[in-house]
């Protein structure tokens, strides 16, 4: 109003400061997006960056599929979960492990899947200790359905199928009926073909756990471990 600065300069500058705005709101977006990168990475190189286990390359030879600790120890840190653990699975039966919450059920069913290794006595498959079985027959033994059930962002079907890559739909569905998960996946939106969520977000807890038990009966290993499975 008082001339110091033209109208047409004026109006030039209201609208670049109007573009400035986008920018800087993007700039920020990416902020929370680099921090959550950045603790995303810590974590999985955290996992890459772990000592590999050390185990023999060459299958060995097991007489049966029975699990048997023998004075098992095992911590996650200094404090000690398991102390002297001793029992025997017989193979072709059923073994309960039953006790309070936090008292190392799903820890005994990790150290079995070779998750982690025992501070001190043994666990053994088929009368081997399992720091002598390579970690894909151990894999290739044990069928592991764990407490928190994780599912891929995959069809009902390819998660029912990762336990055992090469199966025919007809398996998979036999195994689904098995696991009693046949008919609430029928009842989905589209059946065997729906996308399940990261994580399997749209199904409850138990019908997760149905699908990887399913997996679990596909794959038909020697050894299933159901942890907490109802
Ligand atoms: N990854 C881990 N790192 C450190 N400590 C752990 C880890 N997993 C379990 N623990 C600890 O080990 C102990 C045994 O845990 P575990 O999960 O084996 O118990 P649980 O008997 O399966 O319990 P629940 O019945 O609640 O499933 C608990 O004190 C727990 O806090
Ligand atoms: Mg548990």
């Amino acid at each position: 109003m008082s001339g110091s600065i033209e109208a047409s300069a004026f109006i030039t500058c209201i609208i670049l400061a109007l573009g400035l705005v986008k920018p800087l709101i993007q700039a920020l977006q990416y902020t929370d997006n680099l921090a959550m990168a950045g603790s995303t990475v810590k974590e999985i190189s955290g996992l890459l960056e772990e000592e590999e286990l050390d185990r023999p390359h060459k299958p060995v030879k097991l007489d049966n599929s029975q699990v048997s600790f023998e004075n098992v120890g095992f911590g996650y840190g200094d404090a000690e979960v398991l102390h002297g653990v001793s029992f025997k699975a017989v193979p072709k039966g059923m073994t309960a492990i039953v006790g309070p919450s936090g008292s190392g059920k799903s820890t005994v069913a990790r150290l079995i899947a070779s998750f982690w290794e025992a501070k001190s006595g043994a666990v053994r498959i088929g009368g081997v200790d399992v720091r002598e079985l390579p970690l894909s027959q151990v894999m290739e033994t044990i069928s592991y359905v764990s407490q928190d059930t994780f599912l891929f962002h995959l069809s009902v079907h390819e998660n029912i199928r990762i336990g055992r890559p090469g199966a025919t739909d007809a398996e998979v569905i036999s195994a689904a009926k098995q696991a009693s998960c046949h008919d609430f996946i029928s009842a989905l939106f589209q059946g065997y073909d729906t996308i399940l969520g990261d994580g399997g977000g749209s199904l409850s807890g138990g019908e997760r756990q149905r699908i990887a038990i399913a997996g679990a009966i596909l794959k038909n290993g020697p050894i299933i471990i159901l942890d907490e499975a109802a």
